[in-house]
């Protein structure tokens, strides 16, 4: 089959499309012909190497972690999906490979998709959607009437973010370039800040939750407009040695983390405030409620621009821009 592939780690590598092996379907596997696929920066940071010590993978590596499709074939043990079946899924991390012509996903990790959606829209949700659950409903545990501070509105993950969390009856801000406030408006935010004009940490205070997908500097600004018991969840690092036992890493990365964390999470507890890493995982009950969520009308998906297959790379280089309004997709049929 095709596949849009790298030959090894590096910022300049560009990636190619060729011919790859079919991958092997599994008793617990669904067999998805591609339509669509999203970009996210994961996938240039595994392009660049900066996952290669938690997500060790082999070359030549098929790129790409989330996918809209329909069911070629399933595995012996698999009850809930068939042949013709339109689905949707973020693979689990040591099986991904999206920008292809077929892909094996777990059948636990899948679900139906949305029937309002296109396969192109439907690509651009399952990560950065999971990711948000993950944040607002599994970790913050979010209830109605609570004020949630999310970075990077007009982001991937902010703009699904900000509309789960309107619906989960909260008081939202987040920030974004000038050109973007209104929209991020109507996306659902109460509070836009232009963090070109205005900075956050001068602008807001008392928040229960804030999501963190920046830097250094807006990690630290991040915990000083938290009010006491509040919590401070980051998708962008540092990562935590809770997080290196929960996905079994090796003792010495896991005191790495515990280095690399040490001084936010110090600094969260001398002021009687909670700090997590959170990194998403494949999950298909979750990605289940929120294409409920999809086909009620109260999330939808957000795409700046679809690229042709054969234009993979440029797909992957506009996202690493770091400029995308929502999420970029590669149609491959
Ligand atoms: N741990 C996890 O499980 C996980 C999951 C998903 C994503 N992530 C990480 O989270 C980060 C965000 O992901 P994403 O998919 O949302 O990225 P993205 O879609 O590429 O984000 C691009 C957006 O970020 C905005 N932005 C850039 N700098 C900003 C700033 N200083 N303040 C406010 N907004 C800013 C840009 O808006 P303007 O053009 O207006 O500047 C643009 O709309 C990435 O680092 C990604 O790797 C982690």
């Amino acid at each position: 089959m095709k596949a849009f592939i790298i030959d090894r780690y590096g910022k300049k590598e560009v990636g190619r499309i060729g011919e790859v092996p079919a991958p092997e379907v599994r008793d617990d596997n669904v067999l998805i012909q591609i339509h669509a696929a999203s970009v996210n920066p994961l996938d240039t940071k595994i392009k660049s190497g900066e996952f290669k010590l938690i997500l060790p993978y082999q070359f030549p590596l098929v790129l790409g972690n989330d996918v809209a499709g329909t069911v070629v074939r399933v595995g012996a043990r698999v009850r809930d999906f068939k042949p013709g079946d339109e689905v949707y899924a973020r693979p689990d991390d040591d099986r991904i490979g999206t920008f292809a012509e077929l892909i094996a996903v777990k059948a636990s990790s899948l679900a139906l998709k949305p029937k309002n959606l296109s396969m192109v829209e439907a690509a651009a949700l399952p990560l950065v959607a999971l990711t948000a659950w993950q944040v607002l409903v599994e970790t913050a545990k979010l209830k109605k009437g609570q004020k949630v501070f999310i970075q990077a509105g007009s982001g991937g993950v902010g703009t699904i973010a900000i509309q789960l969390a309107k619906y989960l009856g909260t008081f939202v801000a987040t920030t974004t370039s000038t050109a973007n406030i209104d929209w991020a408006k109507a996306l659902g935010a109460d509070v836009v800040i232009d963090y070109k004009k205005q900075d956050f940490a001068t602008e807001l205070r008392d928040y229960d939750v804030v999501l963190n997908c920046l830097g250094n500097d807006e990690l630290k600004k991040s915990l000083q407009i938290l009010k006491p018991g509040g919590h401070l969840i980051s998708i962008s690092g540092p990562p935590t040695p809770t997080f290196a036992a929960s996905r079994g890493l090796a003792w010495s990365l896991k005191q790495v983390l515990r280095l690399l964390s040490s001084g936010i999470r110090k600094q969260a507890e001398k002021h009687g405030k909670q700090y997590t890493f959170v990194f998403m995982r494949a999950d298909g009950a979750q990605l289940r409620e929120i294409t409920s969520l999809v086909e009620s009308g109260v999330i939808r998906p957000v795409v700046d621009t679809v690229f042709p297959f054969p234009d993979t790379h440029k797909a992957l280089a506009y996202v690493d821009s770091g400029r995308a309004k929502g999420k970029v997709v590669v149609q491959v049929i």
